[in-house]
């Protein structure tokens, strides 16, 4: 068991904290590009690292990601009308660009706005996915380039949920084995990620699978084995992608899975 320090440490991730400085140095998993299906399509909520945000695709297709409150009276810009290129607060009409600009203020003249700015995060759309990126500016990597990322969108399928635990609880459960037996060993032959594929006897059969780790420069490979055929092992290898990646290995001919797991808040994340 980790203390009640350790603990916190990984676990908060809002601005400032060291975790959150971390998660910080990556594009994340932010919304599903249908969430934000066209231009001038309704705003959507966002809560991630423990910072409330608004994301818009505006008229010209650019996407925002912006503090969630107007600059002016704080009004939720969730409410905000998407138009003509910005979104424009309901209250006083004060309307912002998809870098947070203020670019049009009805009550004073052009030249009120320019100094008016909120936060901002870039968003780019990759592999059905949008991701942010929340850190630094000339510390921002290079775009997503996993694989799923990189095929015609008909030869992938991305997926969004909730999930009431903090983000280690739940990458945890991506990394581990063993759970398999137990948890998953009843329908085995029903669960279309399992069923005929070769390995699943061995994970039945076995419910003392051995871990071995090994580190490599973008996180972790976890390997399991299981005792097979006479002198043999067979082995699982998931692997573990900083910050919050975890990829499943297949079974067979099954497609390659993994998860996102990705902190709303301090308590609760997204898979
Ligand atoms: S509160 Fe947004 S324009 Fe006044
Ligand atoms: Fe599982």
């Amino acid at each position: 068991m980790l203390t009640k320090e350790k603990n916190d440490l990984i676990t908060q991730t809002g601005p400032g904290t060291p975790m959150g400085e971390v998660f910080r140095r990556y594009w994340m998993p932010c919304l599903l590009a249908e969430e934000l299906p066209e231009p001038d399509c309704a705003p959507v909520r966002v809560e991630l690292l423990s910072e409330l945000l608004v994301a818009f695709r505006d008229s010209e297709g650019k996407l925002g990601l912006i503090d969630e409150f107007c600059a002016h009276r704080c009004v939720s810009l969730w409410f905000g009308r998407n138009e003509e290129s910005g979104l424009r607060c309901p209250y006083h009409g004060w309307k912002f660009d998809v870098n947070g600009k203020c670019v049009d203020v009805p009550s004073e003249s052009p030249e009120f706005c320019k100094n008016i700015k909120l936060k901002s995060y870039p968003m780019v759309e990759k592999g059905g996915v949008l991701w942010a990126y929340m850190g630094p500016p000339d510390k921002k990597p290079a775009e997503p380039e996993y694989e799923f990322c990189t095929v015609p969108s008909a030869r992938r399928f991305v997926s969004k949920r909730f999930q009431a635990s903090n983000w280690l609880q739940a990458l945890e459960g991506g990394i581990d084995s063993s759970h398999v037996t137990f948890l998953h060993g009843d329908n085995v032959d029903s669960d279309p990620l399992f069923k005929g594929a070769g390995g699943n006897k061995y994970n039945i059969n076995d419910l003392q699978p051995i871990f071995k780790v090994v580190d490599h420069d973008d996180g972790l490979l976890v390997g399991a084995h299981r005792n097979a055929e006479d002198d043999q092992y067979y082995w699982r290898i998931t692997q573990f992608l900083l910050p919050s990646f975890t990829m499943v290995p297949p079974r067979g001919d099954y497609p390659v899975h993994g998860h996102f797991w990705i902190p709303i808040n301090d308590d609760t994340c997204y898979a």
